[in-house]
């Protein structure tokens, strides 16, 4: 009787063990929205069509909208004022939305690493840090209804090109901190501008061919192996403005095209301006292209 009694005792924890292991899985319903490379300026009609893109974006119903970076036309080269005025015009468009917006950074975004006549020492705004101190810190993590978020920096520093594709230390150290907290059967989506894996050097000149160091993450394996322990789902990405979708051993990498399209003057090599759907059920999702219907006729 008492090996009976245990033996029920041994079903029940069991059974217990099982629902809390279930228990740790999304179960939610949810979408959200990708919205890269918006590159938002006073010409071309930019910020029209970036209201159209948010306005086809709220209809989707969505429970926040990530942006990819790229969210200025440029800060490398220009003056302060310009440089303040393009993150004014972005902030101001985005200031009135009922959802939240999480934002990326993009090389765009950085001021002057590629303007030769200004002096890093004598601005407190150079660099990433106009970034930070108007929008926030570019490495940072949040969850959503069961699932986890991590928005990185890959973005560096060169003397030749003013950037190149790279996850600093600080970046690596970041994501292996973050992870730390992460339950390791979490599905998690990683934000990147500069894509961690693309194949656009491929497609357009041959198998054989490799990167450009401002195209990609140059240490993305680096990168990839932080996750070798997690759950790494989606890795979102922009910078290239057009769209592709590749899965690769349970990770799905998508660059997200362009809000902007080709910088407002119409589709990018056949990607439409426009922007992603995620939908989320529980721990599966599918994600699709919208073309918000943005014509370049003015
Ligand atoms: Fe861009």
């Amino acid at each position: 009787m008492k090996k009976l009694k245990r033996i029920w005792l041994g079903i029940g924890f069991f059974l217990v063990f099982l629902y809390n292991l279930d228990a740790q899985k999304p179960t939610e319903k949810f979408s959200f929205v990708f919205m890269t490379d918006i590159h938002i300026t006073k010409d071309y009609h930019a910020e029209e069509g970036f209201r159209k893109a948010l306005g086809r974006a709220m209809e989707l119903e969505p429970d926040f909208i990530i942006t990819g970076g790229d969210l200025v036309m440029d800060a490398l080269d220009c003056g302060y004022q310009q440089a303040l005025e393009q993150y004014d015009l972005y902030l101001g468009t985005i200031s009135n939305l009922p959802i939240p917006v999480y934002n990326t950074m993009g090389n765009h975004e950085i001021w002057g690493w590629q303007n030769k006549s200004l002096h890093q020492e004598e601005w407190e705004d150079y660099g990433k840090n106009l970034f930070k101190r108007r929008i926030g810190q570019p490495n940072y993590s949040f969850d959503h209804k069961g699932w986890h978020f991590i928005v990185i920096d890959g973005i560096e520093y060169n003397d030749s090109t003013g950037y190149i594709g790279w996850a600093s230390d600080e970046t690596l150290s970041f994501i292996k901190n973050d992870l730390r907290k992460v339950d390791p059967k979490m599905p998690i989506i990683l934000i990147t501008h500069i894509p961690l894996i693309t194949l656009e050097a491929q497609l357009e000149k041959g198998a054989l061919a490799g990167n450009h160091p401002m195209e990609v993450i140059g240490n993305s394996k680096e990168v990839l192996e932080c996750f070798s322990t997690h759950r790494l789902s989606l890795v979102l990405q922009g910078h290239l403005h057009y769209y592709e979708k590749m899965e690769i051993i349970g990770i799905s990498f998508i660059t997200g095209g362009a809000v902007s399209g080709a910088w407002w003057k119409g589709n990018y090599r056949g990607t439409e301006e426009g922007f992603v759907l995620v939908q989320i059920n529980g721990e599966y999702y599918k994600t699709e292209y919208i073309d918000y219907g943005w014509e370049v006729t003015k």
